[in-house]
């Protein structure tokens, strides 16, 4: 686990008791100094920490520079606002994703993607996220657990690993979909919370090996999401889906 980066942990100001026992308890698992914080501004917290990590009653988030990354259903929830109403959605299009599905997310990021496969599959299926950056992985992990408690859909399961090393260890054709969205190869502009996700990300490129090792393990198909159409995307038979403006989408069918 790479955290030489020089986390703390603290709460809001007005955090209750029970809510600074509970951060204190996850700074000692997660070995990192707690700061108990009364009217400090976080700018005093930090220090010359990289990031904060911060409890209040809403959970989880985590602060650079005087911007915050919250764990939020985000775009996730227009687009499940959009399925109530009929809609469709182009990730369970092109996964062809059905009630009891087995999906992996081999990067969950923010878990937008991984929230409305949940729907899909619903509570018969499972969707495992896999997210390689610490922090992240940390911050969604812990804003799943509190949003998905009592909620019917299928929960995301989080697992912190290079999806790469995952899907090497996993059997032939153990998920129906899986799912791959490396960030952006050209970064577009973005809000402070945006930034902190770019600034924490794994940002290693889409390529032959990864999509190879997602082609083993996939039963039905492996979903692309990608701002950059390669050359040897045809050789490994990731054929055009959608076009989406920022976002292509492409699809693989399983290797024999
Ligand atoms: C563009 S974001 C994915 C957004 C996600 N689809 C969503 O809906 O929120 C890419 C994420 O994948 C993670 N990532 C990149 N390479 C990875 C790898 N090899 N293994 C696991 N996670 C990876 C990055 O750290 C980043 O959080």
């Amino acid at each position: 686990m790479d955290i030489d980066l020089k986390f703390i942990v603290t709460t809001s100001r007005r955090a209750n008791p029970a809510i600074r026992a509970q951060t204190k308890q996850k700074a000692t698992t997660w070995g990192l100094p707690y700061f108990e914080r009364r009217d400090d501004s976080i700018k005093d917290v930090t220090g010359d920490a990289k990031a904060v990590f911060i409890f209040d009653n809403d959970g989880l988030s985590l602060s650079v520079n005087q911007s915050r990354l919250r764990f939020s259903l985000g775009t996730a929830a227009l687009r499940l606002k959009s399925l109530a109403r009929g809609g469709s959605d182009t990730l369970i299009q092109a996964g062809e994703l059905q009630a009891g599905d087995r999906v992996l997310d081999a990067t969950l990021g923010l878990g937008r993607d991984a929230l409305v496969a949940a729907h899909a599959v619903g509570s018969s299926g499972h969707v495992l996220g896999v997210e390689s950056s610490w922090p992240l992985f940390t911050l969604i992990s812990e804003g799943f657990a509190k949003y998905q408690a009592g909620n019917e859909r299928a929960t995301v399961q989080t697992v912190f690993e290079d999806s790469r090393r995952y899907l090497a260890t996993v059997e032939k054709a153990s998920f129906d979909v899986v799912i791959l969205d490396p960030m952006f190869t050209v970064p577009k502009r973005s809000d402070g919370s945006f930034e902190i996700l770019r600034e924490f990300a794994n940002h290693i490129s889409l390529d032959p090996e990864w999509v190879q090792l997602a082609r083993r393990a996939a039963k039905r198909w492996v979903v692309v999401k990608t701002d950059k159409e390669e050359r040897w995307f045809q050789s490994e038979k990731l054929e055009r889906f959608h076009n989406g403006g920022r976002v292509d989408w492409f699809r693989a069918a399983p290797s024999s």
